[in-house]
């Protein structure tokens, strides 16, 4: 073989992609955000391990993923479950030969309410969600992440405007979004420095999806205790955030529109890029300005 051959043939066999070679979670990918977190994630050569609690919608990620030319495996179950969690984790470490790199904390919905009318359920499974589940997790986790093999290893917490903002009808859902900022530059601070783990939050602003969808639509999902919580915005509130159909739309939104769920996942691929190698304890936010 001529050198030049030879080094053709080592670019062609050589791992492709910004994320080749790492074995990531995320979770709530069946839909939405997170199901184009895990395809950008295995187009960028990542394995990826494809987590919602519909059964269903997970499998179609994965599959999809699969049948693209890319790798992943679903690990259906419920976050808000501790022995699921200790099960996606050993699977997903026996997915990636004994590692994980990538954990991405997203699988989340609202229940929203005014603050003299929250119930303590309403309440607790949304600090649930957003918080507890995502921290045992991590904890979970750390054994793949609390090492010292000089691979990169980074965590990205899905955090809200309205965690940083605030938002009436959102006081659980806000004070657990808040909560996330703290937790990232917890783990950030605490495995930052001896093992190199990145941890970032991403605070997404109006992102089009089934959570922002209209309520009208009916779209919902069926709680811990069996309630059934609907989902989305009303026609109403969503037309009054809309502005008047012109130039004027989305008068909030410097960019006037809100984003796609691909823009919400691109973001997500950004902060676990090599790109975003110097950036840690961050929130960062997918807003298209508003809130700045
Ligand atoms: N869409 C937005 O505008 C917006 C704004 C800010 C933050 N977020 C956050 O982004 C994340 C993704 O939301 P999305 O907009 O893609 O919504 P989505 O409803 O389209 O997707 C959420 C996914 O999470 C899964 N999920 C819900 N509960 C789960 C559980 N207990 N265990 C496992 N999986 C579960 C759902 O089945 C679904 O597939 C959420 O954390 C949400 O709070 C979204």
């Amino acid at each position: 073989m001529t050198d030049r051959v030879a080094q053709l043939a080592n670019h062609l066999n050589y791992p492709k992609g910004l994320l080749a070679g790492q074995v990531a979670i995320v979770t709530g990918s069946g839909q939405g955000i997170g199901a184009e977190t895990a395809r950008l994630f295995a187009n960028e050569g990542a394995k990826v391990v494809v987590a919602d609690i519909d059964a269903a919608k997970s499998a179609a990620v994965a599959d999809s993923i699969t049948r693209a030319g890319g790798q992943a495996i679903s690990v259906p179950g419920d976050v808000l479950d501790g022995s699921y969690i200790q099960s996606l984790v050993a699977q997903a470490a026996a997915f990636g030969g004994g590692k994980i790199h990538i954990l991405v904390n997203n699988a989340g919905y609202t229940w929203d309410g005014v603050i003299h009318k929250m119930s303590d359920k309403q309440w607790e499974t949304i600090i649930g969600l957003h918080c507890t589940a995502p921290f045992n997790l991590v904890r979970a986790a750390a054994p793949y992440f609390r090492v010292r093999d000089r691979e990169p290893r980074c965590i990205v917490n899905v955090s809200s405007t309205s965690g940083v903002h605030g938002n009436p009808g959102q006081i659980n859902y806000a004070l657990a979004k808040a909560g996330v900022t703290g937790m990232t530059k917890t783990i950030a601070k605490e495995w930052g420095p001896q093992f190199g783990v990145r941890c970032n939050a991403v605070a997404f602003g109006h992102i089009e999806t089934r959570l922002t969808a209209a309520k009208e639509e009916g779209a919902y999902v069926t709680g811990p205790g069996g309630e059934k919580i609907s989902l989305g915005i009303p026609q109403k509130q969503r037309g009054a955030a809309k502005g008047d159909g012109g130039a004027g739309d989305y008068p909030d939104i410097p960019l006037r529109r809100p984003g796609t769920a691909t823009e919400a996942a691109s973001s997500v691929l950004a902060v676990v890029s090599p790109l975003f190698a110097y950036v840690r304890g961050q929130t960062i936010m997918v807003t298209g300005g508003r809130g700045m």
